[in-house]
Formats: structure tokens, sequence, C-alpha cells
């Protein structure tokens, strides 16, 4: 089963969101006349992997195809992996009618997408997301960005990808230790916007744990979700902080774990954990009942994201102040109020909390 759904944006700007097993095939049909050309550009793994099939739907579309790659990994989501994509680009004298097909998991598409973003000061891009994550969160809403060494995404530009093609079927091949990052940001969806798909989450918990395959219910729930918070606030002025819930704790996790051998093991267990933690906050500043934290626990538990973190408080100091989400000198976080409903007060969609209230969450989290 295959679904559709349009994004409408300011200036009657339009994304097409397609959902279904092998949508990757119908690229051809959201091509668009104005584009000659094409440049394919993903990680290294992904491109050998899925690479050739895309590169011959796109023959016969454009006058030529560029293909351009780099290793897998955050590490390459930088300005120096950009600049070196954009040489390609200039080298081979890629046209402003290019478009530029990014295909892979999330750090492929934050790369691709600025790129597209800034190339000739902007040209069109599809997005073909691989990872599960990828797939219900990174492709859609249209945020592009790098990491420096003062945090994560702090270099980018809000660009809309023309389309997003969301095929499961390229799940198969995702390494199953990547399974739980895209998990870990289904449940973030159903927790601040949808309690039937927290309790449908419960229900399936087991079949979801599996990596491979996966119901597209979730899929399209979560980009239903997500599609109508940035519909409603493209920029980030309000509402849209919703979706950053566990990511004030998770982003300063994964900053302050970028340096340690083991890392984060990823943006969405990272998330996972900062959930885990800000659901205390919740329950603190916000009526969260204890109830619903513990269901939260349960369901990440369940889905094999109910670990502690490796790394003691002290080592998210430095990065807990860096989040963007910082206003003046307070730390905000996006909270639930219940499952499926945020905190919002005052025309606020976060709260603020003090740098004591965060630490005494992260101990209450995992009481020893
Ligand atoms: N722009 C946004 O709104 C947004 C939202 C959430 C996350 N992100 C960003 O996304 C990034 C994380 O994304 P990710 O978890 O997809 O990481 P990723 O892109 O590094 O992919 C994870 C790994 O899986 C591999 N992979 C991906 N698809 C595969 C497939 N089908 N088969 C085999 N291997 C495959 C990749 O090569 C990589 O090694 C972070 O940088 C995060 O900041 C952005
Ligand atoms: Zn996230």
């Amino acid at each position: 089963m295959r679904s559709e759904l349009v994004l409408e944006l300011e200036g009657g700007r339009r994304s097409t969101i397609r959902i279904g097993a092998g949508v990757v095939d119908e690229l051809g049909s959201l091509w668009q006349p104005g584009w000659e050309e094409a440049a394919l550009i993903g990680d290294e793994r992904v491109l050998a992997l899925h690479g050739e099939r895309v590169l011959a739907l796109l023959a016969p579309l454009v006058r030529r195809v560029l293909r351009a790659s780099f290793p897998p990994g955050e590490a390459q989501k930088r300005r120096e992996t950009k600049a070196r994509l954009e040489d390609e680009l200039l080298d081979a004298a890629l046209s402003r009618s290019a478009c530029v097909v990014a295909l892979g998991g999330g750090v492929s598409l934050d790369l691709a997408g600025f790129v597209a973003a800034t190339y000739l000061r902007g040209v069109p891009f599809l997005a073909l997301p691989s990872s599960l994550l990828a797939q219900v969160d990174a492709a859609v809403g249209g945020k592009t960005a790098v990491n420096t060494r003062h945090g994560k995404n702090l270099i980018g530009a809000f660009h809309q990808p023309a389309a997003v093609l969301i095929d499961p079927e390229l799940l198969r091949t995702l390494p199953a230790e990547e399974w739980g990052n895209g998990l870990a940001e289904i449940v973030k969806h159903a927790a601040i916007a949808d309690a039937e798909l927290f309790a449908w989450l419960e229900a399936h918990a087991d079949e979801l744990a599996r990596p491979g395959a996966i119901d597209p219910h979730p899929l399209r729930r979560c980009v239903e979700i997500k599609a109508e918070v940035v519909g409603a606030d493209e920029r980030e002025r309000g509402r849209r902080a919703v979706l950053n819930f566990g990511h004030t704790v998770g982003h300063a996790l994964e900053s302050a774990a970028a340096g340690t051998p083991a890392g984060a093991g990823g943006h969405g267990r990272a998330v996972a954990l900062g959930m885990q933690v800000e659901a205390r906050l919740a329950e603190e500043l916000c009526g969260f009942p204890a109830r619903e934290r513990e269901r939260l626990l349960a369901l990440l538990a369940r889905l094999g994201l109910g670990a502690r973190p490796a790394l003691p408080f002290a080592a998210l100091l430095p990065h807990l102040g860096l989040d963007k989400k910082r206003r003046g000198a307070s730390l905000r976080c996006a909270l639930p109020r219940s499952l499926g409903e945020m905190e919002q007060a005052a025309g606020s969609y976060t709260v603020e909390v003090t740098r004591e209230q965060v630490e005494r969450a992260w101990e209450r989290a995992w009481p020893s």
C-alpha cells in the first residue's frame, strides 16, 4: 500500500512525500521538466548498495548524471566534506538546471540537502532516505546542516526537498545496530503528538524491535505528524520546537560522546536517553503523569533503548550551554504534559529549566 502527502509551505511551495514499498522506482513521475542534469549524492556504503539502481532511473531523465560520495559516518557531516562535494559539482560544471538527488541516511540527506541549498545560490533536491531514522524524521522538514567543533547542526539552511520517496524496502540492507536510532524517533513522534500511535507501538513492540522490515503504519504517522508540525512552523519560530523532545539532553550527549571511543551509538539512541531525562523534568515541571513516564520507559526498554549513558553528567555541561534552543541565559526543553500532548504556556512550546533541575532529572532517570 502506498500513500502520498503534500506539504504546503509559505509562498505556495510544495513538497511531495510518497511512502510505500518500491516507490523509489517512481522517481521519474516526480521529475520536473526543467531539471536537465542530476547529481546523485550519498555516502559510499549506501551508494554501493543502491546507487546503481537510482543512476539507472536517472539516466533516461537527464542529459547527464554526476555521482558524488563520501565515507559513511556522522564525522563526515562537516564543512570540509560539503566543500569537497561542491568542488566536484563545480569541476563538472553542473549548471543551475541540475537537481541534487540525496540518497542515504540522515547524514547524507543533511549534507546533500545543504549542498543543494547553496550550490549556485540554490538548486532543487529530492530525498531518498535509506535509514529508518531518515525515513521517519530527517527526510521531512527541510532542515539541512553540518556539525562544527562547537556542536551539531550549527551551520545550515532551511531547504525543502521538492519530493521525498520513502521506500521501506531500502531498509532491508540497513545494519541492525542502526535500527534502534529510527525506533527512538518513532517513539518521540508518538509521545509528542499521538497517544493512539503510542498504544499501537506498545501493542507491536516485539515485531518493531526486529530490524529489517516495518509495517508502513508508523512510518506514515510519523511523516504526517512531522509534516503537520513543520507545515505550521517551517522556520522553528514556535511550534516546531515540540519535535525537540529528548533532544536538548540528547544532543548534548551526542556531542559529549563524539570524542569517546564508543560514541553515543547514534542520534536516535542519544535521543532515547534524552527522553528518559526530559520525561523526569516533565514529571516535575509539567505534571507529566508518573504512570505515563513509566510506560515511556517500558516501551523504550522493549525496543532495546533503555540503556544508561556511559558518561557522567559533568561531561554534558559544556554541551548543554550551546543548545540552539537556549534563549538568553536559560536552558529550554520541549516537554510533554501527557503522552501525545506537549506543554504549552504563554505562547511558548518550551519550558525553562535550570541546570540543577536537569542534573536532578539525570540522577533520577536511572536510580542506582
Ligand atoms: N534534518 C533533520 O530534520 C534531521 C532529523 C533527524 C536527524 N537528522 C540527522 O540525521 C543524522 C543521523 O541519520 P542516520 O541515523 O540515518 O545516520 P547515517 O546517515 O550516518 O546512517 C547510518 C548508517 O547506516 C548506513 N545506511 C543508511 N541506510 C542504509 C541502507 N539502506 N543499507 C545499508 N546501510 C545504510 C549509513 O551508511 C551509515 O553508516 C544525524 O546527523 C542527525 O543530526 C536530521
Ligand atoms: Zn532527532
